[in-house]
């Protein structure tokens, strides 16, 4: 099995608390670095307990069709909600995705197209 397989989506159960959903929150004026935000349970809220939490969000670029790293946010349970912003150099994007890890519920991804 490949790990792509186990990635879970919009599709699919269980998708309101866990799809990572993407918006660019603030774009700064004097810098090329827009603020990206990623919330994961943005229509129904993720439980956020020592037994069942978003453990890590990470976000990836598709740049010139290449995937690149552009963040990883660790969290702890009870005290790390699932939102997380970064600033981040996107002019030459084409698409953003995120991938969050529930302890529980696995991996799920979320996208936004530039
Ligand atoms: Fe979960």
């Amino acid at each position: 099995m490949k790990l792509g397989e186990l990635i879970k989506g919009a599709d699919q159960e269980g998708k309101e608390k866990h799809v990572p959903v993407i918006d660019l929150a603030v774009a700064t004026e004097d810098r090329d670095q827009k603020a990206v935000r990623i919330t994961v349970g943005k229509e129904v809220e993720h439980p956020n307990t020592l037994e069942h939490h978003i453990k890590w969000v990470m976000l990836y670029g598709v740049k010139a069709g290449a995937l690149v790293h552009v963040a990883t946010f660790d969290l702890g349970p009870t005290y790390g909600v699932p939102t997380v912003v970064t600033m981040a150099n996107i002019d030459d994007f084409s698409e953003l995705i995120a991938v969050e890890y529930c302890n529980i519920h696995g991996l799920w991804e979320g996208s936004l197209a530039l």
